[in-house]
């Protein structure tokens, strides 16, 4: 997406603020040190920069994770299937997020394919999803030979507009799969009576939420299947991996299957569905169940620290904050802002390169295009340069046709603020006062 001054789209840039409230928002008028700082000369024109406060280097992992490799290593399997460590990973994955059926898995890319096959989604059929998220959420669709249909976004969440959704259910529609972007949650009980309207699986896609909380209750324990990552950039990591949980007697017991080639690993043998090989091993499992001693402190302080920014640049003319529900626990793996592109003599990427001068964690965006406009999609080439579905009538879906606006303009207006558990709150707040800075100089 092309950048030109004044050009980032204002359509629909209303943001959807009933039954919306912005995360932390300050209501009593309080002046706030973002707003009372006096104007300075922008870092990026050689002025001071406003942010001064380092991001402490800790490592992610140490004493847990070693301890628990050490006692992988008196073992003398390494292989999942009754394995001590992935037992403890089950455990501990159990308490935070309470669910009968869990499978540990490769990727949260297989999690998602594993989730699919598990609700049987298969030639032809359609599951709607969201345009803005990593290719991983979609990949288990295409090779179950379905057809991924995306739905438009709120504006202010980058999560899937349930009604959009709706509007796209049709007979061939199977299951949906809300991600929670960022690890803010979607409107779960929207999207699970929709599901249960119309008899559709619901997916979560928790891989950037571990340890959000929508209206209290745990994410991924909502939805009939949900589906966590463990790759390197995630809340917690074991370098790749992945969980695939479901409470439902329906989909749960069909985990195990599909995560391991199709059979059941309680009776021998009996293939009885088909799926390929996405076991995690003990190594992994290990580290995973070590970082989740972690987990609540790094959710907890990600959710805070970003509820902190909202708060302190919500009244920036201009300024659009990541809309959480007040209810809501968002751990943002990264926080988001649009700027109203009417608001200032500048376009996003001025804005951006500005913010960066002042030393501030950001960038331009998320991915580049929605996932419909990368050219696989656009050429329909998944199977070797071919789709089978297609090439068969069982979908008239053409990407290069496909238009989810909110979408393309959330990706055209955004800025991505990097929030990690070892920031400190002066860093946020001075991070906060850059925002103000810049968006007070290129004030319309
Ligand atoms: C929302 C979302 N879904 C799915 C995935 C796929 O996870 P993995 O990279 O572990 O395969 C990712 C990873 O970035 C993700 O962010």
């Amino acid at each position: 997406m092309s950048e030109k001054k004044h050009t980032v789209s204002r359509r629909q840039f209303v943001v959807g603020t009933s039954g919306m409230l912005l995360a932390g928002a300050l209501a009593d008028g309080t002046p706030r040190a973002a707003e009372t700082a006096a104007p300075s000369k922008l870092a990026i024109q050689g002025g001071e920069k406003a942010v001064k406060a380092a991001v402490a280097g800790k490592p992610r992992w140490g004493d847990p994770e070693r301890a628990q490799l050490n006692e992988m290593l008196e073992q003398n399997s390494l292989f999942y299937w009754q394995g001590p460590q992935t037992k403890l990973l089950t455990e501990r994955f159990q308490q935070f997020c309470p669910v009968k059926y869990v499978q540990t898995c490769s990727s949260g890319t297989a999690a998602l394919h594993i989730a699919v096959g598990a609700a049987g989604v298969g030639v032809g059929d359609e599951v709607i999803t969201s345009p803005v998220t990593d290719i991983g959420t979609v990949i288990g669709i295409l090779y179950q030979q379905a057809v991924p249909v995306f739905a438009d976004l709120g504006a202010g969440t980058c999560n899937l507009d349930v009604a959009d959704v709706e509007r796209r259910i049709t007979p061939k529609t199977k299951a949906i799969i809300a991600v929670h972007l960022t690890g803010n949650p979607c409107d779960l009980d929207a999207f699970k009576a929709l599901a249960d309207r119309h008899k559709l699986v619901l997916i979560e896609d928790c891989a950037q939420a571990w340890g959000a909380k929508y209206r209290g209750r745990p994410i991924g324990s909502v939805g009939h299947i949900a589906c966590f990552s463990l790759q390197n950039s995630k809340h917690i990591t074991c370098g790749d991996g992945g969980v695939a949980a479901s409470n439902d007697e329906r989909f749960g017991k069909l985990l195990q299957r599909f995560g391991d080639k199709g059979g059941d690993r309680n009776k021998w043998g009996g293939h009885a569905v088909f799926a390929t090989n996405y076991r995690m091993s003990e190594p992994q499992a290990a580290v995973a169940a070590a970082q989740l001693t972690r987990l609540e402190d790094i959710a907890a302080k990600r959710a805070r620290l970003g509820n902190l920014l909202t708060e302190k640049i919500a009244n920036i003319p201009g300024i659009v904050p990541h809309q959480v529900h007040p209810e809501d626990r968002a751990v943002y793996w990264f926080y988001f802002f649009r700027i109203r592109p009417e608001a200032f003599r500048c376009n996003r990427s001025e804005f951006t390169k500005a913010l960066v001068a002042e030393g501030a964690g950001v960038s331009g965006g998320y991915i580049k295009v929605p996932l419909y406009g990368e050219p696989v999609f656009q050429q329909h080439a998944f199977f070797a340069g071919r789709w089978p579905v297609k090439e068969m009538g069982l979908t008239t879906m053409d990407f290069a046709q496909h238009k989810c606006p909110e979408a393309e303009a959330i990706l055209a207006s955004m800025i991505r603020v990097t929030i990690t558990e070892n920031m400190s709150e002066e860093y946020v707040l001075q991070t906060a006062e850059a925002i103000q800075k810049v968006a007070r100089h290129y004030a319309a």
